[in-house]
């Protein structure tokens, strides 16, 4: 997965690229470049590195152009490093590109054309790309055709198209068709920005915002060729398309620091505000349930569903998990939670009246979305919970909900958990009250999720008892976090968190297994981390406690304040306000946030750009 850009028209373009890959360096920061023509020539600028290093290798020498492409690199094929980083040049460098996915018969291409010659600079799969373009370009010239007419261009890429199996976003220069772009999609998303005179591409929107709000998402399959007077749309099927020209509305480049040190702490101490703004205008007290304006659904429809499947990756896979118990604990609804990237090859037997559930914060991880898209592609009715508004998979879902958590740009994923888990509550509510929730039950459920927000703001004055915890346990390699029924997702998420920032081994695990084999992982050096607030089996999750403490192991509890119990058991307590036990994971989610914070910046740990992540997967 990557970032690109791109730019045809009037204005110098470094600025523009340079910005727009500094707004898309959440998809990946292994390298950044940029390519420029300037009519004779193209010149390339790139680096290992974030965009930062580019931007001052830029500064220390220009390039000056009015037609250009940009990425910032999550290395797929390749190891982060100056040669594989994009804009990869092909032939003798009549074509230029930077590219988005991975091509799967990269092999086999690469060595049909070292036989015809071509050789390679790079590791990557998308320098294929580029030597293929090229040498497609040479077939139409040695037909006849003016390197230099946009038509020649056209079809070499047409042609190239065809033989790639994969995932591809591209964007092509021409050395000797300085006039014109051409952009390309086939899983990994591209929006085009339409301007005076200009056009704009972007791997999503906020590249754009300042510069235009008149967009086009490409659809696979589709080319988009640009020039400074023009846009035409073609799809490999069904020919000329008229475009669909939408309007940018929502999309924020409000990504400041303010005074926070880094995004994770600023979006952890978000919460309480993003917790209400997931809720903002759905809460019904009159009815005591949910109201939900863009499920695109009949209710006739929404009571005849008859199982549920939440498909998500990662942390929102996680946030599936406290769903799944909510909306069958709630609606008696059966719900499944598959990891998409097994759904989107499992098949198993869903019935016509299964409602699918995406669940994603940016919209654009590559198996959510083929997952979807394997579940529309039966038939089912598919929805989507989604942060990121005009998204690829909010776009392509029959309906959904927006968590309006604003943009979350720390690669470890915090502020969306907690609105997942908010709108979930209300989805289990709302699917509650159309079944057997009696009023009285879901009036309190609204009432106790209105003070949630508060609970956050009391719940994040543990920072400093977090932090003092972090001190002591930070030199360790292997943590446990433990919890049961609405806890033990949020065990995973915890452990989950700790892994990405601070790379130290944890394991999530539901406390009451831990008799079945992890219990033997149990020394000194392996802390356990138990989630463990009052709540009708509190005393089975002593038990678990107690059998840890017995075996030497050190403890680290998170309880309800005034805990004496739990004070008197473990080694070390964070307190949390006591709220329902189905609201929990909403306030015991946080210190674990918190937790893995400080660990990692006592590890020296770049807790907003983990080695090895980005925060959009939007390759398989
Ligand atoms: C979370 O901290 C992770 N970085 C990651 O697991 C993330 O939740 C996952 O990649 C899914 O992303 P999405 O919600 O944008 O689909
Ligand atoms: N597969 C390409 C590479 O490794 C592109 C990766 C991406 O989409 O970030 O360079």
């Amino acid at each position: 997965m990557c970032g690109i850009v791109g730019y045809i028209g009037y204005r110098n373009v470094s600025n523009f690229l340079l910005e727009g890959l500094h707004r898309l360096e959440y998809r990946g920061y292994d390298s950044a470049g940029i390519a420029v023509a300037n009519g004779a020539d193209i010149t390339i600028r790139k680096k290992a590195g974030r965009v930062q290093e580019l931007s001052s290798l830029v500064d220390e020498c220009p390039v000056e152009g009015t037609v250009g492409v940009g990425h910032t690199r999550w290395a797929t094929h390749g190891e982060p490093s100056d040669a594989n980083s994009h804009p990869h040049s092909g032939g003798n460098g009549e074509i230029v590109l930077v590219h988005n996915g991975v091509i799967e018969n990269y092999s086999a291409l690469r060595s049909q054309l070292q036989q015809l010659g071509y050789t390679f600079q790079s590791e990557t799969d998308s320098e294929v790309v580029a030597h293929l373009l090229a040498h497609s370009l040479f077939e139409q010239v040695k037909l006849g055709c003016e390197p230099s007419e946009t038509d020649t261009c056209l079809k070499a890429v047409e042609v190239a198209l065809k033989k790639l199996k994969g995932a591809y976003g591209i964007a092509v220069l021409f050395r000797d068709c300085p006039g014109v772009l051409i952009a390309a999609r086939n899983g990994s998303p591209l929006v085009l920005g339409i301007g005076d005179g200009e056009y704009f591409i972007a791997s999503d929107a906020s590249p754009l915002v300042g510069y235009t709000d008149e967009v086009v998402y490409l659809a696979d399959h589709e080319i988009a060729i640009l020039t400074e007077t023009g846009m035409d749309l073609l799809h490999r099927d069904s020919g000329r398309q008229t475009p669909s020209i939408q309007v940018l509305d929502q999309v924020s480049t409000d990504i400041e620091l303010g005074d926070f040190e880094h995004f994770m702490l600023k979006e952890i101490h978000e919460q309480p505000t993003t917790i209400e703004n997931a809720m903002r205008g759905r809460l019904d007290f009159d009815a005591a349930t949910a109201i939900f304006g863009g499920l695109n659904m009949t209710l006739q429809q929404l009571r005849t569903v008859d199982r549920i499947v939440l498909t998500a990756c990662g942390t929102s896979w996680h946030a599936a998990l406290v769903g799944e118990y909510l909306i069958e604990e709630f609606a008696r609804i059966p719900v499944e939670v598959e990891y998409a990237s097994e759904l989107r090859y499992r098949n198993p037997p869903m019935s016509d009246r299964t409602m699918v559930f995406a669940i994603t914060q940016s919209g654009e991880t590559a198996d959510t979305l083929a997952a979807l898209r394997e579940c529309k592609r039966k038939g089912h009715s598919t929805l989507a919970l989604c942060n990121v508004v005009g998204s690829t998979i909010a776009r392509e879902a029959d309906g959904g909900v927006y968590l309006h958590a604003g943009p979350e740009i720390g690669v470890a994923s915090t502020k969306a958990f907690t609105s997942q888990v908010t709108v979930l509550t209300l989805l289990a509510l709302y699917f509650g009250r159309m079944r057997h929730m009696s009023y009285q039950a879901g009036s309190s459920i609204i009432r106790k999720l209105k003070e949630i927000p508060e609970k956050v703001e009391q719940t994040l004055n543990c920072d400093a008892a977090v932090k003092e915890i972090a001190q002591k346990y930070y030199g360790m390699n292997n943590f446990l976090y433990l919890g049961r029924l609405h806890n033990f997702p949020v065990a995973l998420e915890g452990a989950l968190k700790l892994k990405e920032i601070s790379y130290v081994h944890a394991e999530g695990y539901p406390a009451a297994e831990m008799k079945h084999g992890p219990l033997a992982l149990i020394d000194e050096q392996t802390p356990s981390l138990f989630v463990v607030p009052k709540c009708g089996i509190y005393p089975k999750v002593i038990s678990n406690l107690e059998e840890v403490k017995a075996r030497g192991g050190p403890v680290i509890a998170i309880a309800c304040e005034g805990d004496d119990r739990v004070a008197e058991l473990a080694d070390d307590v964070i307190y949390v306000p006591d709220v329902d036990e189905c609201l929990q994971p909403l306030v015991t989610s946080v210190p674990l946030q918190l937790l893995a914070y400080h660990i990692a910046l006592l590890r020296n740990c770049n807790v907003d750009r983990p080695r090895n992540l980005a925060k959009s997967v939007t390759v398989e």
